[in-house]
């Protein structure tokens, strides 16, 4: 999904830098995210905290590309 319409960056870019490390202010330095319109900077931020590893189950979520929603209808 394109987060940053402007800059066309995606939410799994955004996810990959978070996991290697990288807060969102480092992101929005390397890809040029939230640095036009400004609206894409909320759901930037939140696609980071989810990676963050003090939140375990939404990186695991977004690990295996399933919600928990999802899981469930699969049993
Ligand atoms: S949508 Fe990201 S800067 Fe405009």
């Amino acid at each position: 999904m394109i987060v940053c319409v402007c800059r066309r960056i995606s939410d799994r870019d955004i996810t990959r830098h978070a996991r290697a490390g990288m807060g969102f202010d480092d992101i929005q330095m390397e890809l040029g995210v939230a640095t036009q319109c400004g609206r894409c900077e909320g759901c930037a931020r939140d696609i980071v905290a989810q990676c963050s590893p003090s939140n375990p189950v939404a990186a695991l979520s977004q690990d295996t590309g399933f919600s928990s929603t999802q899981l469930d209808s699969s049993i």
